[in-house]
């Protein structure tokens, strides 16, 4: 069975290994076969070689780069554009309904804005918030689930001073027109510290209303397994900020605190439910490498910092590893890290080949990883959005199913499109061959990508025309089908991939 197996640039973040680029296509199983990242000399932490990384399902796989194709097919037929900008260090933001959202300002502003019109104002009414200091400040903004009923919203923010020390708080309140009301405090994750920085802070509802808060290890690890803090933890309260009788460790054990959910996480950024499975999914920040993404179940421990995938900013490793007993794995990491934001989980019309794909935001990758999610494994990872080469703070799929994404430099952007080529190519009989070539194999073959034969150069198929079709078609039915670019074509058939090489073939300069 033909394979494709890559090396390739890691792209994005700290762009190591920029350059080194090949092709393999040998037989063997059906999976994608990754080789060594080329080693780079020079005393900078690279992460471990792509090697040896098929674990099995459910483990996770090393970033190791993407392809050099993608640029091309990024928001193939679709349209980015600017929605509003002028926001100050922007960090959060929520839809409210179909013509506005709740965007929150690192320091300390709340602004309701009007997307039609752009135009935003401040809430006011706001509680203290902690500003002065590093990471401090208004992070992360969510609805109660009956918002439009009761104008219920929730922010997470640092609270305190350099006497008392910081903390993460969770405010509630109503939110009346411009103006907060009923403002009270449901959380503080104790203990106050004196460091500035991993205050964590994503918010989450589930569907039966309980309130998820992911909170950071502020800088000192043991807090994060210390079953008695709430920091380095995932928090799960009833909606008015009570702990629920049904936590995992509620009459289990009194050495956990009860409003802990899960333990051992580091500094999360986003949270998300995949509403279609009740899966909840987490994004965190790991020292140097090891940006994770994880699937948070009740009372499972993270590992930090036991086991992590990263290292320290000296290049000494941490902790006993990458696993162990009694720790839950992340669904997928980062090596190098991305520096990851909120996640965001895609289901809607628009982009249907992204179907069930997470989105994770990447600042100093400045782009959207899109990791592609099947039967709850990761089968391929790569970048997209990247010509927005900024650091992206939120992403949020809207009610007509575009996808809206904040930059820290204070816009927000929407990619969308009027429908799926292929979808719509279907509708009106139009999958033939060259129809699939152009919109899916083109952005190889017709990409100048390294190591690929291309449609433009006949001398890359004097050898491969001596072949019989059969073996052609095979070979690319077998190496499509084990490619990130299936995502461009799902439901691609073995006949429309054969029709699509005979059109390439008709197409080979003679
Ligand atoms: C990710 C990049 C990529 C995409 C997308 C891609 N191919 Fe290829 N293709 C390759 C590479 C690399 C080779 C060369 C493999 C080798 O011979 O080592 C190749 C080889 C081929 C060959 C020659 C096979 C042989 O036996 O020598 C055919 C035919 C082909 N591709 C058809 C297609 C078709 C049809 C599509 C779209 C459905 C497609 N490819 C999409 C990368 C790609």
């Amino acid at each position: 069975m033909t394979v494709f197996a890559r090396t390739a640039a890691f792209g994005i973040g700290m762009c190591l290994l920029g350059g080194a680029m090949s092709y393999l296509y040998f037989n063997n199983g059906a999976t994608v076969q990754r080789e060594a990242a080329p080693v780079v000399t020079g005393g900078r932490y690279n992460g471990p070689p792509c090697l040896d990384k098929k674990q099995g399902t459910g483990q996770p796989e090393p970033y190791c780069g993407d392809l050099p194709s993608l640029a091309a097919v990024n928001v193939r037929e679709a349209k980015l554009e600017e929605v509003v900008d002028g926001f100050r260090f922007p960090w959060a933001f929520e839809f409210i309904n179909d013509r506005e959202l709740l965007l929150t300002e690192f320091f300390g502003q709340l602004k309701r804005v009007n997307i039609e019109t752009g135009r935003s104002v401040d809430i006011t009414g706001l509680p203290e918030i902690a500003t002065g200091k590093a990471q401090a400040g208004l992070l992360d903004v969510a609805l109660h689930p009956q918002f439009a009923e009761n104008g219920l919203i929730y922010f997470s923010h640092a609270i305190g001073d350099d006497e008392t020390g910081y903390a993460l708080a969770v405010t509630m309140a109503e939110l009346r027109d411009d103006q907060l009301e009923q403002v009270k405090r449901i959380f503080v994750a104790l203990p106050y510290g004196t460091s500035g920085s991993n205050f964590g802070g994503a918010l989450m509802f589930d569907e039966e209303g309980y309130l998820f808060i992911a909170t950071g290890d502020r800088s000192i690890r043991s807090n994060s397994q210390h079953p008695g803090l709430l920091t380095g933890k995932v928090i799960r309260l009833n909606a008015d900020g009570t702990v629920p009788a049904d936590n995992p460790f509620v009459g289990k054990t009194d050495a956990v605190d009860p409003a802990i959910y899960a333990l051992g996480v580091r500094n999360p950024q986003g949270l998300v439910l995949d509403k279609s499975t009740g899966t909840i999914y987490e994004t965190e920040h790991g020292p140097m490498g090891g940006d994770e993404v994880n699937v948070i179940t009740a009372g499972k421990n993270y590992g930090w910092p036991i086991i992590t995938y990263g290292a320290n900013y000296t290049y000494k490793s941490i902790g006993e590893g990458t696993k162990k007993e009694g720790f839950e794995q992340p669904l997928y990491y980062y090596l190098p890290s991305i520096a990851v934001s909120p996640i965001e989980i895609y289901h809607g019309d628009m982009f249907p080949e992204w179907e069930g794909d997470l989105l994770v935001g990447a600042l100093k990758g400045a782009a959207i990883s899109k990791l592609d999610l099947v039967d709850g494994r990761i089968e391929s990872e790569y970048k997209i959005l990247d010509e927005l080469n900024a650091r992206i703070r939120d992403i949020k799929v809207a009610s007509d199913s575009s996808i809206w994404i904040l930059l820290e430099t204070g816009s927000i952007y929407r990619l969308s499109r009027e429908s799926s080529p292929i979808e719509a190519a279907r509708e009106v009989g139009k999958r033939d061959g060259e129809y699939i070539y152009l919109t899916v194999c083109s952005s190889c073959h017709s990409q100048n990508a390294p190591g690929v034969p291309q449609i433009s150069n006949p001398a890359d198929w004097t050898a491969r025309l001596q072949k019989e079709r059969k073996e052609l078609y095979r070979n690319s039915i077998n190496g499509f089908n084990a490619m990130p670019e299936k995502g461009l074509c799902e439901d691609c058939t073995d006949k429309e991939v054969t029709r699509a090489v005979n059109f390439m073939l008709s197409r080979v300069k003679k």
